[in-house]
């Protein structure tokens, strides 16, 4: 840590809970457990909350439900819900559901492209142009995000050239925001530095944001590291919900409730009320029937109790 670098004053935090941290449950979680934790996540202050995700149910049953989420949760003034959408069929259904942001996915690895969404890197890229097209036309917020900038189940080791061709090819079909994902959480800070500013070489830095998962414990580490290089848009999911069915062993993202106990300490605004999102964690893990999975929101939770 170097205390003479300058961290951003502000940060963004994007609530993907109720997506990247519930999609991997085995039990269905009913549309009404959902469309609660929204509806708590949206009185927390979140400016983004991604809500829903418009795949093929055969391939993430969990996500089923998302136009009945969408179509009940109460829209608090400010707040943008984001839907993934892989194809036109998942952009007919955002825009039918009024997602304010639409989400195309793709990755930096070629295997991890095959096994998520069917394609290799370059067919994503051609599916991506329409459902840019169309969200430009609808004035839909774009967002693109990048699976295994980081590392891959699959291939193991991805350059960061390959980082750097997708974040231009995002550029390139208009996003207003670009993820660089850490998909299976094997990221360390000099090596998180290393890709951020590479990226950074492609992308206003502003638009760019760290969605790290957290399975080797280097979340929090990564978002310093991230922080220090100018990174000011960061992922996590309430209790540290998730993981991705096409990512084995990987497990949930960074906790929300963590992240915002760092930014507090590090004096860095957020906008959002810490209190309020451990209840919203403390909530949607006693419907799953486990201790949540964020320190600070257990923490909290128990000094509360005394
Ligand atoms: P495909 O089989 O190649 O697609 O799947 P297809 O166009 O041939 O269609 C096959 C069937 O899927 C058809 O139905 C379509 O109607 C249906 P059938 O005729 O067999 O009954 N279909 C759809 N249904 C609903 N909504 C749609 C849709 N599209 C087709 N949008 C596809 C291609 C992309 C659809 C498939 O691979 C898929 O849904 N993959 C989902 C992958 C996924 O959701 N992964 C998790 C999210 S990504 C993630 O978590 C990473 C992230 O968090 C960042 C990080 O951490 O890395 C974002
Ligand atoms: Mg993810």
């Amino acid at each position: 840590m170097n205390s003479n670098i300058a961290l951003p004053k502000h940060v963004k935090i994007v609530e993907v809970g109720p997506r990247d941290g519930l999609q991997n449950e085995k039990e269905s979680v009913p549309a009404e457990v959902k469309i609660e934790l929204v509806n708590r996540l949206s009185s927390a202050g979140f400016r983004n909350i991604e809500a829903a995700s418009f795949v093929s149910p055969k391939w993430v049953p969990q996500m089923a439900t998302s136009a009945e989420v969408m179509a009940a949760i109460e829209r608090h003034p400010g707040v943008v819900y984001s839907a993934l959408t892989p194809n036109m069929q998942g952009f007919d259904a955002a825009l039918a559901a009024k997602a304010g942001e639409v989400v195309i996915f793709g990755s930096a690895s070629e295997a991890f492209s095959q096994k998520n969404i069917n394609c290799s890197i370059a067919e994503s890229i051609a599916r991506f142009e329409g459902v840019a097209k169309a969200a430009k036309q609808h004035g839909l917020r774009l967002r693109g995000s990048i699976s295994c900038a980081f590392g891959c189940p699959y291939q193991g080791e991805v350059p960061l050239a390959a980082v750097a061709d997708v974040v231009g090819r995002m550029r390139d079909l208009g996003c207003d925001e670009i993820d660089i994902a850490d998909t299976i959480g094997v990221a360390t800070p000099r090596q998180t530095q290393a890709v951020m500013r590479r990226a950074a070489q492609e992308f206003a830095i502003g638009g760019l944001s760290g969605h790290f998962h957290d399975t080797y414990g280097q979340a929090l580490a990564n978002i310093y590291a991230s922080l220090e290089v100018g990174i000011a848009i960061f992922h996590s999911s309430v209790s540290g919900l998730g993981g991705c069915p096409y990512a084995k062993g990987a497990t949930g993202n960074v906790a929300t409730e963590d992240v915002l106990y760092l930014m507090q300490g590090l004096g860095i605004e957020t906008g959002i009320d810490l209190d309020i999102v451990v209840d919203a964690g403390q909530f949607i893990a006693q419907f799953l029937g486990r201790k949540g999975a964020s320190r600070a929101g257990n923490a909290i939770a128990a000094k509360r109790a005394g």
